[in-house]
């Protein structure tokens, strides 16, 4: 990849905070999965955007198509891999889809690649920069969740003529992301280093989630809460059986020690069609 077509961050928070700054003028609609990350629902919420919910659990394309031709947004946020929060991958047809969609609307899409390589076993499908042909698509990476979080690197991947926008308005903020994490974590790539662990990393969190489901199917009453099975990344979306409130489920899991963050959170300040 070119390197004009890269800018180097210090984690994927700042380039979805650089996005909004460069790309959304208050009062701009964005289309962005529902439910979805928090962090991207602030960022955009703080640019003055009205966020329109895109239904990840059914990625239906018609409904795309529809909130695309109703509210005309300036950009469809999505993390299309081992989505935060409900650990759902989008299906190749739905991406070849969706980029269709962005062509003919023109619309650039945000694609945000957080959990890419923390597959269990079968990787992923393509990812959205991979399959744009027309340059459609703002790729958003980290080290965070591969590496350490506290590392505070990251990186952006676009049209060139994107990436230079966005370098201003980081220049005014953060002129420059740590040379010394750089150079360190180019190194432990050159050096095969990083593969390894990453290896090691897809091992240990498949066997942790199917852990954490055994647990569940153990402990749980049937019938009582049904369960996503993912294919990889750090989430597990759970449905409360009817009549079962999520917020007073917290209130008992916590004072038992065990922690879960209610779905609700991750579908505020987003308008949908429903
Ligand atoms: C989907 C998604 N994007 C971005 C981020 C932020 O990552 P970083 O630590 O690189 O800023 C997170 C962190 O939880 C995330 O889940």
């Amino acid at each position: 990849m070119p390197a004009e077509s890269v800018l180097v961050l210090a984690g994927a928070q700042q380039g979805l905070d650089l996005i909004a700054r460069c790309l959304i003028d208050p009062g701009d609609a964005v289309i962005i999965d529902r439910p979805g990350y928090l962090g991207a629902i602030q960022s955009f919420h703080a640019a003055g955007a009205k966020l329109i919910g895109w239904d990840v659990l059914n990625s239906d394309i018609d409904e795309l198509e529809d909130l695309l031709v109703r509210y005309r947004p300036k950009l469809i946020y999505t993390n299309p891999t081992f989505q935060n929060p409900t650990g759902v991958t989008m299906p190749i047809r739905t991406r070849r889809e969706l980029l269709k969609l962005a062509e003919r609307y023109r619309v650039p899409i945000v694609e945000d690649a957080t959990y890419r390589e923390l597959y269990f076993t079968d990787v992923p499908p393509p990812s959205l920069r991979e399959l744009d042909g027309q340059n459609l698509v703002i790729y958003l990476n980290s080290f965070s969740k591969v590496m350490a979080p506290g590392l505070r690197l990251g990186w952006l991947s676009a049209a060139p003529s994107i990436i230079d926008q966005i370098a201003i308005i980081k220049q005014r903020l953060d002129p420059h992301t740590q040379n010394l994490v750089q150079f360190a974590m180019a190194r432990l790539i050159s050096e095969g280093d990083f593969d390894a662990h990453l290896k090691t990393l897809r091992g240990e969190h498949a066997r942790r989630c199917a852990l954490m489901l055994a647990a569940m199917q153990r402990h749980i009453p049937p019938g009582a809460l049904r369960v996503g099975r993912p294919h990889g990344g750090l989430y597990l979306w759970c449905r409360l059986s009817a009549g079962v409130s999520s917020r007073a489920l917290l209130d008992r899991a916590l004072s038992a020690g065990i922690a879960f963050v209610a779905g609700h959170a991750f579908r505020q300040s987003l308008d949908s069609k429903e």
